[in-house]
Formats: C-alpha cells, structure tokens, sequence
C-alpha cells in the first residue's frame, strides 16, 4: 500500500539521533535550542519556543493569553484536526466553529460576521494549501496553525509570519515531522517568556492559568532538525509531483481542490461525488487515500456547518510523498484512472 504519508529519513537522521544519545542528555538540551533559533528564522519570528506537540503549542498559546485578558471564545475551522478542539476544550473555553468554503479555506463572510464576538482565533492553512485571512487584520489576537502547510509562504511572507501568535508541529507525518513535537513563536517576548515558564513544571510560578512538562527532547528536537535540512528539497518534489496528479486528472471527472504554488503541496485533495466509495476503491489499487479530517468538527459539536458537511462527504486526500518511487507513480496513474 503506498501510504498517506511517510516521512523521509537517511542515514544522517539516524547520525542526529545517535549524537543526541551518545552525549548522554536526552532531554531538553542544546539541539532543541537550536531547532528554536532555525525554526524562528525560517517563519520571520524573533522568538520561539519548542514544546512536545502542536495540541501543547495551541494550548500554551491560549493559556499565555489569558494572562493579558479573558479568553472565552476562540474561532477555529470547522473542518480542521480534531487537535484543535481538544486544545481549547483544555483550556476551558469555548470553541466557535467557522465554516469552510468550496476551496476549503474560511468562508470569509461567515469568519468576519463571528469575528466581533470572538476573544481569539486560530487559523489554520489547511492540508499545505494557504489561508489568506491570517494577512487580515482582525479584532481579538490570531493563532496562527501553519502545522499543515509550514515552509509555504504569502505575499512573499514565509507563513508563520503572520499570527500574533503562530504554532508548528512536528509530528512525524507533518511536513517538518520528526516524531513528535511542536512550537509557539511569537515576536511577543512576554507571550515567549510566559510559555518557557509555563512548559516546565518544576519551576513555573502558581500564579500562571497552567503549567506542566511540555518541554521538547532533544531527541525529537535532532529528528526534526534533521527533516529541515531537506524539507524545501522535500517541497519541490511534492510541487513537481502535483503538477503531475494535475495533468492525469484533465480528462478524469473530478475537481483539484485549489492549489497555490507557494503553498506546500503537503496533500492534494480532490473533489468528488462520493468520497466513501473513491477512498475504497484507491485501496483497493493499493493506494492510501483517506478523508482530509477523520471527521468534520461540526459532527463532534452538533453544530450543522453546510461547507464542512459538504467538504467531508466530497473530499478526498491522494498521498503526495517527496520520495515516491517510479513504480509508486505508476500504480498511481493507474489508480488515478481507475479510481476518479
Ligand atoms: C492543523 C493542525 N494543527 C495542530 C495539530 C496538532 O499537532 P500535533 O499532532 O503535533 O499535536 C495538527 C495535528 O494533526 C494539525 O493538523
């Protein structure tokens, strides 16, 4: 089975974690310092804090603002990993879905008409693709999620650049994906010093809304140090090989969502009548196509959102993976006529 995603490592990823175990400090240490400074610079921040997930990133990050002024509703998109929602259930607040449109980025006059109403907002560029509104201005502070789409950019600003707040990850199926792990930035040294403190247990003060062991190892901290030395490489390869789904998919039935060229080709997701029935018979050609979001977040909270209802029964999400051998690219255009 050709899977949905699959990092890529080499012998130098094994060398990086080696070197980590071999200095006997496996905890956070200088390689977790050095991903900070490499992953500040690569998004335009000045600082930048690294935690053990992207769900810890978003939940610090709404915690540090509760500091400034309450926090009680928090936009996020409706059809988004369901990480989101567990993040700001966390942190005791409540969760306001924003519905997508077509292309599966906010619809803009939904997100504007709840804007006044919010106390923050995550925005998430979604599955590599871009989400303009983070260059908008809004009323409350953004959250920006480039945990899908990190190494893309906007208006020739490297995404990240953006939020008042942004978050990474670095799950091992992420574009910057080691293992695990995940970091808040900011150009706020308040908001930074806030969340240093809040990550480790042992030392934060008790006047803080949280804290607890959120610090990233260095083991993790190599790993995706290690997948940034390729990660643009990485991009290319993806661009290239989506320029290729493109071309298969002229004379076929089916719709490309709407790609950018900066964005990071992280999947490529297509539209179809029946999303169930073309995941299953990708599978059945051995390819592992599966739903952009196991399930909409409308479906979890009894809202009823019409483009993220519409956005699940339709779409579905081909693997694009940087090291795709011939053979894997064949059996794709097989699948690709076969299947859409
Ligand atoms: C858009 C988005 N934000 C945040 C997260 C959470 O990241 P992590 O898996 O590192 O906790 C995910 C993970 O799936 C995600 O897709």
């Amino acid at each position: 089975m050709i899977p949905h995603s699959r990092p890529v490592f080499d012998d130098g990823s094994l060398r990086a974690v080696q070197q980590v175990i071999a200095r006997g400090h496996t905890a956070r240490g200088p390689v977790s310092e050095t991903l900070e400074t490499r992953v500040s610079q690569l998004t335009g921040k000045t600082y930048g804090a690294a935690v053990d997930s992207g769900t810890s990133a978003l939940m610090l990050a709404l915690f540090a603002l509760q500091v400034d002024a309450p926090v009680q509703r928090v936009g996020i998109p409706a059809y988004a990993c369901r990480a989101l929602l567990h993040a700001v259930r966390a942190c005791g607040v409540e969760p306001v879905l924003m519905d997508c449109a077509e292309d599966l980025r906010l619809h803009v006059a939904r997100a504007q008409a709840l804007a006044p109403s919010l106390d923050a907002i995550i925005l998430v560029h979604p599955f590599g693709l871009i989400e303009p509104m983070v260059a908008e201005a809004w009323p409350c502070p953004v959250i920006e999620d480039i945990a899908q789409a990190a190494g893309g950019s906007l208006q020739n600003c490297p995404l990240g650049g953006f939020g008042d707040i942004s978050i990474a990850s670095f799950y091992a199926t992420k574009p910057w994906g080691g293992a695990y792990g995940g970091m808040l930035l900011s150009n706020r040294r308040d908001i930074f010093q806030r969340v240093c403190e809040m990550r480790y247990a042992d030392t934060a003060g008790i006047a803080l809304p949280y804290a607890g062991n959120h610090q990233l190892s260095d083991v993790h901290a190599a790993l995706a140090m290690d997948r940034l030395v390729r990660a643009d490489e990485e991009r290319q390869a993806r661009l290239q090989l989506v320029e290729q789904y493109d071309e298969w998919l002229v004379p076929l039935d089916s719709e490309p969502v709407r790609r950018e060229t900066t964005g990071n080709q992280y999947r490529y997701i297509v539209r179809v009548e029946d999303a169930e029935k073309v995941i299953a018979n990708f599978h059945s050609h051995g390819i592992g196509a599966a739903r952009p979001v196991e399930t909409s977040l409308d479906a979890l909270t009894g809202d009823v959102l019409s483009g993220a209802a519409s956005a699940w029964r339709h779409c579905v999400s081909i693997p694009v993976l940087a090291d795709m051998t011939a053979g894997e690219r064949t059996k794709m255009e097989k699948g690709f006529k076969s299947c859409l």
